[in-house]
């Protein structure tokens, strides 16, 4: 009788939904804010992570998908598209499922890791694999719902920004006010959007007294809004922002100017050290997109711009389940023992 009622009845006061609107939820959001041990030893500060993957789909897509299929449902649709790189699909397909919805789903060819793919496949999503990137699959899904009876659910739609300000008011009502400094993996740049939106509608009321700088960071060869233009053909290991021309460009600009921060890049192989940390010292298993914020934020470190003392959120996207390829490479392999103590045993140092 107490469990969490998601993020639409948690802060229905501050969502655009009436008293007859048919909510869709899956009871998403209340995502544990966990103290970083590690990270606030090497910082000097107090650092947390908001995990997103504890999502019902496993990523931070849920908070505004729940709005998204909640308005969609409201004005009747019966079909929904996104373009994705694998969570924003598997979250569609889920809530279409709830909402008695078609869900079709286009993703680039070869590029989105096979937990999600297996996701959108058995909640029975239309699924297309796109010859082209992100940027394609959102060009071809914006054109569908222009002309075609499908609404779009991609975070080019409002109300998905609305849903996913909700994480920025869980941590505040959480901490009891706004961090010093939020961090977060940066891709088609709709969740630095709900961050800063959730952060400055807190500071407006009252609720918070302060509003912190956004850092955001992406992956070196899919880093757009660090070069000032468009990435043709984008590359990183963290396929989920493997995006080289954001659709909410300009409002992460706003959200790094007006809040005093900046977005900066992280190369893969930082991504993947800080992908092992979270596993190995802080418990907490993320996919690689995920590790963005946290190698951003070791990489501010070395580079003297974070000052001890400071309360610090990093938001993880999305649980590590989804891609666990880059778990499995690189790590030893598992011994084979016969079912006998002694040999286990040994093999395990015990003896
Ligand atoms: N982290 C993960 C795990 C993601 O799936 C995404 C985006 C991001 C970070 C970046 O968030 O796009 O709001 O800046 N995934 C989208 C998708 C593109 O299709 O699932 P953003």
């Amino acid at each position: 009788t107490h469990q969490w009622r998601g993020i639409i009845e948690e802060y229905r006061d501050r969502l655009p939904v009436t008293d007859t609107t048919p909510v869709v939820s899956l009871r998403e959001g209340g995502t544990p804010l966990v103290p970083a041990q590690v990270l606030s030893e090497r910082t000097g500060c107090e650092v947390h992570l908001k995990v997103e993957g504890a999502n019902p789909t496993g990523s931070f897509k849920d908070r505004g998908m729940t709005m998204a299929i909640t308005r969609a449902k409201e004005e009747g649709a019966k079909a929904v598209i996104c373009a994705s790189t694998g969570n924003t699909s598997a979250s569609a397909a889920a809530y279409a499922v709830r909402a008695g919805m078609v869900c079709a789903v286009l993703v680039p060819q070869g590029k989105i890791a096979l937990g999600k793919m297996g996701q959108a496949l058995v909640h029975g999503a239309r699924i297309l694999q796109v010859e082209g990137n992100f940027d394609d699959c959102l060009t071809l899904a914006r054109g569908l719902s222009d002309n075609y009876p499908v609404a779009l659910v991609n975070s080019v739609n409002p109300v998905r920004i609305e849903g996913q300000k909700t994480a920025a008011f869980e941590i505040v009502d959480m901490l009891g006010e706004a961090p010093d400094i939020h961090v977060l993996p940066v891709g088609n740049a709709g969740n630095i959007t709900a961050y800063w939106k959730g952060y400055t509608e807190y500071a407006r009321d009252g609720v918070a007294g302060r509003t912190p700088r956004m850092w955001g960071f992406q992956a070196s060869g899919s880093a757009p809004l660090v070069r000032g233009e468009v990435v043709k053909d984008p590359s990183t290991i963290a396929t989920a922002i493997r995006i080289g021309n954001p659709a909410s460009w300009d409002f992460a600009l706003a959200a790094r100017d007006e809040s005093g921060g900046f977005i900066d890049e992280v190369t893969d192989r930082e991504i993947l050290r800080a992908y092992r940390l979270l596993a190995a010292q802080e418990g907490v298993f993320v996919e690689p997109a995920s590790a963005a914020s946290v190698a951003g934020l070791l990489k501010a470190a070395e580079q003297g711009k974070v000052d001890p003392g400071q309360t610090i959120v990093c938001t993880v996207t999305g649980n590590g389940l989804k891609d666990p390829d880059w778990a499995v490479a690189g790590a030893p392999q598992p011994v084979t023992v016969p079912v006998d103590a002694a040999a286990a045993a040994e093999r395990l140092g015990l003896a």
